[in-house]
């Protein structure tokens, strides 16, 4: 792959700067496989994300461009979770399984306005997703004993912060709605993890082959999803997604509000561990 073009080329790496040959499968659980995979596809399929912002952008050229630049990120995140999901699992075809998550799920893309109502707003969700993803790789790197793993999350966790202050920048220029609207569409964001992209891309990921597309429970997929994922974090690490989600709302790091929803948001993930679908290897 070829070299991204990042604005701070202290950012850059590759896949070649992964240290494959350490792999350790010793210390892989089936759940932690399950998890990974699922994130490889979601990851990959960002491209079509950088499009739908192309055209709800049409007139910022700079914004386009850095657009793009995370498009390519992203795309690699995907490839280093999949190559590594092969490593482990050799029966696993990360190009085609990213084929049959495209077939079940797709972005809109011929639409020329935000789905969240304004551009602002989009950037909110942009922030939303950063973050968790920002906290989701941080809790597998300080999870898992595997150093192959451990070493692709902490460049990819550092490829999320950077991704949030992106979109923050960028909606902060932007800035004109008030803080319940940027609330509301912070909140509707946070809800939508239990929509179909996930479901989606656990199904592709890790149902059998001939069952992909006909035996699709999102209830199930989600609920599988989440408590392993649930499983992984450590307070910290939902600490400082809620941080980056309230500072992205323009909330101030030491008002009560910020301190209610770590509270809130630690008790709910903790209720994902304790329920929903116990994992079966597929
Ligand atoms: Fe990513
Ligand atoms: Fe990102």
């Amino acid at each position: 792959m070829a070299a991204l073009k990042t604005e701070n080329q202290d950012n850059q790496w590759l896949l070649s700067d992964i240290n494959w040959s350490k792999l350790d499968l010793t210390s892989v659980t089936p759940e932690l496989l399950a998890a990974v995979k699922t994130a490889a596809l979601v990851e990959a399929n960002s491209g079509d994300y950088v499009i739908y912002l192309h055209n709800i952008f049409p007139n910022d050229a700079e914004f386009k461009r850095l657009a793009d630049i995370w498009g390519e990120e992203e795309v690699q995140h995907g490839a280093a979770l999949g190559r590594w999901a092969e490593l482990v699992d050799p029966t696993f075809d990360f190009s085609s399984r990213v084929d049959h998550f495209r077939s079940l799920y797709q972005l809109p893309l011929n639409v020329s306005e935000s789905v969240r109502g304004t551009n602002e707003g989009e950037l909110i969700a942009r922030c939303v997703v950063e973050a968790g993803t920002c906290s989701y790789y941080s809790a597998i790197r300080d999870f898992t004993q595997e150093p192959v793993l451990k070493q692709i999350c902490t460049y990819i966790a550092r490829d999320e912060s950077r991704h949030y202050r992106l979109f923050k920048d960028n909606g902060l220029k932007r800035a004109s709605l008030g803080f319940f609207q940027r609330l509301k569409v912070a909140i509707g964001r946070v809800v939508e993890v239990n929509d179909d992209e996930l479901g989606y891309a656990w199904h592709a990921a890790n149902a059998p082959l001939e069952e992909i597309g006909v035996n699709y429970d999102r209830e199930k997929c989600t609920g599988m999803y989440n408590r392993i994922v649930a499983g992984m974090y450590e307070r910290k690490h939902m600490d400082a997604a809620v941080h980056m989600v309230a500072s992205a709302i323009g909330l101030r790091s030491q008002s009560r509000f910020m301190q209610l929803f770590k509270k809130i948001a630690w008790w709910r993930l903790k209720k994902y561990s304790q329920s929903g679908a116990v994992f079966f290897s597929p």
